[in-house]
């Protein structure tokens, strides 16, 4: 039996990485307000043909269903959230910041970096339209990636303005939203596509390639948002981690003003991580109810999971995070099998107190058991043999050992695994 193309498999291993990623994505967004929600994983079609639009619709995982209804495993986050606002906007005090971390799924082509089920987070904060909460933003993308211990050396965050092109769109002529997101689309793949077939496209709207690469090289005055932008995030200290790039125009149709995306520095992968200002997207949905603007992000975690393991530093604390979690903190040994039932005590005694415990099931050479407690990563083994009502402590790193009470084993290990009991 075959895994579906694109779809991954957790395996123990697997998932702590996973554990670990979305842990510190909780962690990070919660130390700037951000509050935790979900949506449901099925939407129908509808929800994205207007609003997500661009290739998104074509990469849908839709179907019908049981009740005849056109429906979809959500691709992406963002028009749920601007329905769940909507129907209950007055609820919550201005400005909302929500984010979540759950699965997405979208009909693309299996390769590095893009699968048929990913993770990502969403970050967004919607009531507030000012260059300040873009700055929010954009630094809390930041700090999560050097939360993982990446640093400016490893990622860039590139930063655009979809008004910019608007206006440089507008001095050619007069076209419409539409005629506009055709014209970002040839923007977004300018660097991909031969310059012969970006000049077919660029004819219709009476426009140069070579006016396109000016603009670029010399964006002026145009961009003065990333300007402000930009003395904000320098103000956090945060300069070096950003830099202005006019060919970031963002593949989704509802963004508006300020858009971005995360990179790693040998630019060898996918985006990690893009957003962008949506500011119409909830006035478009609620037929004019609701004028919030918006803002936010979503950071994918195949292609973060690829950057971590390719910076050592990076490697290193998640596999010293996975170690410290998933390790048990104590391994019970039965040195004689006579003593399993003072042993079982002891083991539902320490798991009441909080600790991580573990032990042999049936009877075991105490040779097997020393490597039964290695595998689970024990920093300590408790042996119940011969010496009960004593028990020997071992500290498995140095092979000290001690001779104490059970009475005494709970604050002995208290005082060491550093919990509170
Ligand atoms: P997006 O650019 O489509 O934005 O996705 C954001 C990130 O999710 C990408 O940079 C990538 O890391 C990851 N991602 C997307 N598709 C896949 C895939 N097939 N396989 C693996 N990873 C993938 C959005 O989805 C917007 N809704 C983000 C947003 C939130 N904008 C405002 N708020």
């Amino acid at each position: 039996m075959q895994l579906l193309p694109g779809f991954r498999d957790f395996y123990p291993e697997d998932c702590a990485r996973r554990n670990y990623i979305v842990a510190t994505w909780r962690e990070v967004a919660r130390r700037y307000g951000f509050v935790e929600f979900d949506g449901p994983m099925l939407e129908t079609v509808e929800l994205y043909k207007k609003k997500s639009g661009g290739e998104l619709v074509g990469q849908l995982f839709d179907f019908t269903d049981k009740g005849g209804r056109h429906v979809t495993l959500r691709p992406e986050m963002t028009p749920t959230l601007a329905r769940m606002v909507i129907a209950r906007e007055r609820d919550y005090k201005k400005p909302i910041k929500w984010f979540c971390a759950p699965q997405f799924f979208r009909y693309e082509k299996q390769q590095k970096g893009r699968l048929r089920e990913f993770g990502q987070l969403n970050c967004d904060l919607l009531g507030e339209s000012s260059v300040a909460a873009d700055a929010e933003m954009v630094a809390l993308a930041i700090d999560m990636l050097r939360e993982f211990g990446l640093s400016g050396d490893d990622f860039v965050v590139r930063v655009s303005d979809r008004d910019a092109w608007k206006a440089f769109l507008d001095a050619h002529g007069s076209f419409d939203e539409a005629a506009l997101g055709s014209f970002l689309q040839i923007i977004d793949k300018i660097e991909r596509d031969r310059p012969e077939a970006v000049e077919a496209k660029l004819a219709p709207f009476g426009i140069s390639l070579e006016a396109v690469r000016a603009f670029i090289a010399d964006p002026g005055t145009h961009f003065e948002r990333f300007n402000s932008l930009a003395a904000e995030l320098d103000a956090r200290g945060l300069k070096g981690y950003y830099q202005l790039d006019p060919t970031i125009v963002r593949g989704l149709a509802y963004y508006t003003g300020l858009v971005f995306e995360v990179f790693d520095r040998k630019k060898t992968l996918r985006a990690v991580a893009g957003g962008g200002r949506y500011d119409n997207l909830m006035n478009a949905m609620s037929d004019g109810k609701s004028t919030l603007p918006a803002i936010g992000f979503g950071m994918g975690d195949v292609v973060l999971s690829e950057l971590i393991e390719a910076i050592p530093v990076a490697a290193q604390k998640m596999k010293a995070w996975i170690a410290q979690r998933h390790a048990a903190d104590v391994y019970v040994v039965i040195a004689n099998d006579a003593r399993r039932i003072d042993a079982l005590g002891l083991v539902q005694q320490l798991r009441g107190l909080g600790f991580r415990v573990d032990y042999p099931l049936s009877s075991v050479k105490v040779g097997k058991q020393f490597q039964s407690a290695e595998q689970a990563g024990a920093r300590f083994a408790v042996v119940v043999g011969d010496e009960w009502p004593q028990l020997k402590l071992k500290t498995l790193a140095t092979r000290e050992e001690a001779l104490i009470s059970p009475d005494e084993l709970p604050a002995r290990l208290t005082s060491v695994v550093h919990k509170t009991v």
